[in-house]
């Protein structure tokens, strides 16, 4: 049995993953933190329940939520998971490491090897560059070596999942024109921006609507996954939670139809948490919503060598909680989806 630790249990994502770990048959004993900032979701100055931040969790939850501090951390934790700002997370890892076997980073502060990154892209300089290297990246089904032996996990943003599982079984089959961009058009519902309160993301605000063109911080996570570089442009649409990307790209002359379908099998015919829709079959928002999984489904025009891939997610689960879940049983020898699904599936492959 397992002892973790949960910093930003208040925050959207904290409280998914909270409420995944209090059910998980393995975990023992769970510490839930809150910024004790008067300034973070409020109501809060000092201990409260968890219920408190997440209504719908009330007697499922029995833990509270405490101000955080170092010295607040049970010393012999076996993993800390951080729902925190890219920042804070980046800062507080090896303090944690010295309570805890693995820190379990949801934000970027651990995704990138190169330092260089952060300043480019992230607008701060890395306050601890000597753990990136170490840092294993969580995303089990795109490579899920060294995960069992990590002390940093940096998991996978959400966009960017939907997107690299979406593309990398074509490009590591080398069935892509290498001089054509794949183009990722992607929505995500307002939970992907925080609980923070935010006039774009506001109530009367929020449409449906591109932001971060051609600069957003997901494009180069991507384009390191792939090893290719893409257009990523993501949408904000008026729903709760969901990420949809529908991607559009060129194949090399000669691919086949059969060429595709058997590239997304070999790649997710192991895979439970994958689920191949097929071709001619679109996967949608309300499908995955509190969901652990990440359906794709894709059309091939052979005349014009086209192929649209279409990939969906909860950006709240498979984009960032669960994941980290999957990541966590992995680092533990525990089967990936243990606390994820009712049962282990069976290994999926194109579901007739
Ligand atoms: N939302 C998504 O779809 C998504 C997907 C993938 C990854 N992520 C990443 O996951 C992380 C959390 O995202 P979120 O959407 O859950 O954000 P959020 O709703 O704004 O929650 C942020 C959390 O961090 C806590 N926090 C902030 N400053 C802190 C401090 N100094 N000490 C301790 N805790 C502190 C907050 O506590 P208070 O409530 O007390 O302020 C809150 O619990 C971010 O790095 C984000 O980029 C988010």
């Amino acid at each position: 049995m397992f002892k973790v630790a949960v910093l930003g249990a208040s925050g959207y994502v904290g409280a998914e993953l909270t409420q995944l770990l209090a059910a998980h048959p393995q975990i023992a004993s769970l510490q839930l933190f809150h910024s004790g900032s008067e300034t973070g979701s409020g109501e809060k100055q000092g201990v409260v329940p968890f219920h408190t931040f997440a209504p719908k969790a009330r007697a499922l939850v029995a833990q509270t939520v405490a101000p955080f501090s170092v010295d607040a951390l049970a010393a012999d934790l076996d993993a800390v998971f951080l729902c925190t700002p890219h920042e804070l997370s980046a800062e507080l890892a090896p303090a944690l490491l010295q309570k805890a076997k693995v820190v379990i980073d949801l934000s970027a502060g651990f995704r990138f090897a190169d330092a260089a990154v952060y300043p480019r892209t992230y607008k701060f300089a890395h306050p601890n560059p000597q753990l990136l290297a170490q840092a294993v990246y969580g995303l089990p089904e795109l490579d899920a070596a060294g995960l069992d032996n990590a002390q940093v996990i940096g998991c996978a943003g959400c966009y960017v999942t939907a997107s690299t599982l979406a593309l990398a079984p074509l490009v590591q089959a080398g069935l892509l024109r290498s001089d054509v961009a794949p183009v990722i058009s992607a929505v995500s519902g307002v939970s992907g921006a925080g609980r923070k309160a935010a006039l774009n993301s506001s109530f009367c605000e929020v449409s449906l609507a591109p932001y971060g063109v051609h600069n957003h911080r997901h494009q180069p996570e991507i384009e390191k996954n792939l090893g290719v570089p893409v257009v990523f442009t993501p949408h904000l649409g008026n729903f709760k939670r969901g990420i949809l990307a529908s991607i559009y790209t060129f194949t090399k002359q000669g691919v086949t139809a059969a060429d595709i379908e058997g590239a997304f099998n070999k790649a997710y015919g192991g895979q439970p948490l994958v689920r191949l829709l097929g071709a001619g079959v679109y996967p949608a928002v309300q499908q995955v919503e509190q969901t652990p999984f990440c359906d794709i489904g894709w059309s091939f025009d052979a005349a014009r060598s086209q192929v649209s891939i279409f990939s969906a997610l909860d950006n709240l689960l498979k984009g960032a909680a669960s994941q980290s879940v999957q990541c966590f049983n992995l680092r533990f020898g525990l089967p990936m989806t243990m606390g994820l699904l009712p049962t282990v599936l069976p290994a999926s492959g194109v579901v007739a």
